[in-house]
């Protein structure tokens, strides 16, 4: 029975609002082939000049690979035609969404996020986080709890929504200044666009998950289209980072049971957040930087107060723009001095190797707080898919590899960094962009 209720509709109109950027989110659309090389000055870290980071440029490893990806920015992603490997995997995990949710291909929103007109019955039979804050779908489905509270007191769960940003380097520059790591959610279609700025935060010892290909609402798309969005991002991540995520965060934090479920059948962690610094909505609504700075300081005040004192919390951060990149940096000192710990989700969940590619490891948060270096002694209790009702991370990732990877892979002499993460050393990126560069 479908019931609407004034209540419902309401909280649906303010929840439209509610969550990442999607208002703020540049659509760039480049069709057809960048004109300009890439210029590895450009995007040089020491580099902080807006417009030449953020000029746009030819990555010659992804130079044929762009047919492979649905169009960049275009909502919301669709199999690829001709992609008989994505499409077999659709075929199961379609068949998997029927026998798990019922009804299972009916979209709940609608693409622009407007639920004014959507009646949801009472009862919240599919956890439909935008209309209740449902967090925890039901057990019989196998499912993980969404992450929003963190298990460890008085810790931020430090994550970046919606980049690579092109103009990102003054934040990472500050972030690796601090030897602070973070979690860094990726829209698909700007990987695409920004492939040199996503491999920086492999090098810098970040960690990376999935944010979608076109930043929809995710539940007024069809399990095909759900499919598409995390599917397509994850393979480009792999193709131009070279690692394959175990997780994911919802746009507008728009999820529902249907949607876990296939998230879930991609090995994809759900990462919710617990508190929105609302830094995305700025200049929408009258919003102000003001009121985004008393939103942090809310949280620290309550931290102050003890409210993290048995369990810390995940936060929403944006490096979508100017001034949510530089507000984070002012904002740092007062977390520091309000929270025991600033951590990326893969130190607060113990995800020590939170990709599929297991020859990565992270610090537990353990090694994390103390500086020590990742041993990777604790992963096998607490892989990265514990998220996903089929389990541990595996490798049935389909094939893609980039020539980044590749070239990478040819030269990689693996060590651990100060950081304690193991990667490739760091003169890798560069000579592989090089290689690049002489096609
Ligand atoms: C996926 O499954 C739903 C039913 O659960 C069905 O309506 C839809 O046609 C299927 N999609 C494809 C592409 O097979
Ligand atoms: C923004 O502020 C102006 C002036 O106070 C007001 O007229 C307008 O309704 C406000 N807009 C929103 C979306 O709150
Ligand atoms: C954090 O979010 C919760 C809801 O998830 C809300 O009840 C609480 O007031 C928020 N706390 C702060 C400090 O903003
Ligand atoms: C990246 O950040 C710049 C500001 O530094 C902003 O103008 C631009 O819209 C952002 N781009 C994307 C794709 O988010
Ligand atoms: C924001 O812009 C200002 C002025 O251009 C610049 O000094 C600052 O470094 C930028 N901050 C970030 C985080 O990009
Ligand atoms: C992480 O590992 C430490 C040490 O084994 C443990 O105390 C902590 O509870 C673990 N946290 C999570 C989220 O598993
Ligand atoms: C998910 O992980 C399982 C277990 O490792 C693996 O068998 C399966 O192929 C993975 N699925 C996908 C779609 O990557
Ligand atoms: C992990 O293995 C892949 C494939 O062999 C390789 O390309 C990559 O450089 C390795 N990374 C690390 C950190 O060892
Ligand atoms: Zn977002």
């Amino acid at each position: 029975m479908l019931v609407a209720t004034a209540s419902i509709s309401l909280l649906g109109l303010a929840a439209a609002h509610i969550g990442c950027s999607g208002h703020n989110i540049a659509r760039r659309n480049i069709g057809g082939e960048h004109n300009v090389i890439y210029d590895k000055r450009q995007v040089d870290g020491s580099n902080v000049d807006v417009a030449a980071e953020c000029a746009p440029y030819s990555y010659a490893p992804m130079a044929n690979s762009k047919p492979k990806y649905p169009s960049i920015w275009v909502q919301p992603a669709a199999l690829v035609p001709g992609d008989t490997e994505a499409a077999a995997l659709f075929a199961t995990i379609n068949a998997t969404v029927a026998q798990k949710v019922p009804n299972s291909n009916s979209p709940h929103g609608t693409l622009k996020g407007d639920w004014a007109g959507v009646n949801y019955p009472p009862g919240d039979a599919d956890c439909w986080w935008t209309q209740t804050r449902c967090t925890t779908p039901a057990a019989s489905l196998g499912l993980q709890p969404d992450i929003t509270n963190l298990p460890e007191p008085e810790t931020w769960g430090l994550g970046f929504d919606d980049g690579p940003n092109c103009s990102h380097n003054a934040l990472y520059n500050f972030l690796q200044t601090n030897n602070q790591k973070a979690t860094m959610f990726f829209i698909g279609s700007n990987v695409i666009d920004w492939p040199v700025q996503a491999i920086r935060a492999r090098d810098d010892g970040h960690h990376i998950c999935v944010h979608t290909w076109s930043h929809p609402y995710m539940t007024a798309l069809t399990n095909e289209q759900v499919f598409a969005e995390l599917y397509y991002t994850r393979q480009v991540i792999k193709e131009v980072v070279g690692v394959t995520p175990t997780c994911w965060r919802p746009p507008y934090g728009d999820v529902d049971n249907r949607v876990r479920v296939i998230a879930s059948a991609l090995n994809l962690s759900n990462v919710l957040w617990k508190n929105d610094t609302f830094d995305w909505s700025v200049g929408t609504n009258n919003i102000t930087a003001a009121d985004v700075t008393n939103n942090y300081q809310k949280i620290i005040t309550a931290a102050g107060q003890g409210q993290y004192a048995t369990q810390g919390l995940t936060v929403l951060n944006h490096e979508i723009n100017n001034f949510t990149m530089q507000e984070f940096i002012e904002q740092y000192p007062n977390i520091k001095g309000a929270f025991k710990h600033i951590v990326p989700l893969s130190a607060a969940m113990n995800w020590t190797h939170p990709y599929v590619e297991q020859n990565y490891t992270f610090q537990s948060f353990d090694e994390y707080v103390a500086g020590t270096p990742a041993s990777g002694a604790a992963a096998a209790s607490s892989d990265a898919a514990s998220g996903s009702a089929s389990g541990a991370a595996g490798s049935g990732t389909g094939t893609a590899s980039g020539a980044a990877a590749s070239a990478a892979s040819a030269k990689a002499s693996s060590k651990p960094s100060s950081a304690g993460v193991t990667r490739p050393a760091a003169g890798v990126l560069v000579v592989a962009i090089a290689a690049a560069l002489l096609l």
